[in-house]
């Protein structure tokens, strides 16, 4: 069984999608290749969330096992001509940001994972969609940051930062995520936590675009995205 997984840069069922992919790993080492499509955009964020590193138990490496980041990709993204050889047996993308969503909606073909899910569509492979925008409001995690009216200046977490990542507030494109700066603070100004949005009505219709796309099945929930990994295997 081989599966490629797409993963577009967006917080909201991350951690729950990196917890099923990993387990599958686990479960089916041996009967499962898995091959990571990561976005530009993801490839920041998983490192903000802490979760970058476990790719490598998803995607070991290896032929049909490698992790394929968009940052070393060109612009045709030759790799994703895999799919039209009829390479995987089914493409999962999870989670799948509003941005994604929306070009694959409309037919935009023009990153990794989007390119990935045209030409799996055109060759007939299956895919799977975990979009993190459906409809009402979501709860999304938010990454590490600095409470200022809680923070005493005493910078201790910036030097217990490995990554240089602390100034005024935490730099993302730095930050791996790690929690040393939170564990040092003797204040409590480090925190994560959530934000409470509202899905817009565009990404709501987006969303209805791609259920009438055949060869396309959107998940609603990651416990839907567990059902469909575990049906593949
Ligand atoms: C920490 C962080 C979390 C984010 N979470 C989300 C999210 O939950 N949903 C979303 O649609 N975009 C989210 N974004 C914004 C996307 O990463 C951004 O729109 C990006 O351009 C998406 O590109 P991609 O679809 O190619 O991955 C987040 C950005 C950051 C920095």
């Amino acid at each position: 069984m081989k599966i490629a997984w797409g993963i577009t840069g967006a917080g909201h069922y991350l951690k729950d999608s990196f917890e099923l992919f990993v387990e599958l790993k686990r479960l089916q080492f041996d009967r499962v290749n898995i091959t990571s499509f990561v976005s530009r955009a993801a490839q920041e964020v998983t490192r903000v969330y802490g979760l970058f590193q476990h790719l490598r138990t998803v995607s070991p490496g290896g032929y049909m096992e490698e992790i394929i980041l968009e940052t070393e990709q060109g612009w045709s993204y030759p790799k994703t001509g895999r799919f039209s050889r009829g390479v995987y047996d089914a493409l999962f993308i999870s989670p799948a940001t509003s941005n994604s969503v929306a070009k694959i909606a409309h037919g935009i073909a023009d990153s990794l994972v989007t390119n990935a899910a045209a030409h799996a569509l055109k060759a007939g492979i299956v895919v799977f969609i975990l979009p993190v925008d459906i409809e009402g409001r979501v709860e999304s995690p938010v990454p590490y940051f600095i409470n200022r009216e809680l923070c005493i200046q005493c910078r201790e977490c910036a030097q217990a930062c490995p990554n240089d990542a602390i100034d005024e507030q935490i730099d993302y494109l730095r930050c791996n995520g790690c929690g040393l700066c939170k564990d040092v603070c003797r204040s409590d100004a480090i925190i994560g936590g959530s934000v409470n949005l509202a899905v817009r009505e565009i990404d709501k219709n987006n969303v209805k675009a791609l259920l009438k796309q055949s060869g396309l099945t959107v998940l609603n929930d990651p416990t839907e995205l567990k059902d469909a990994l575990w049906a593949m295997v």
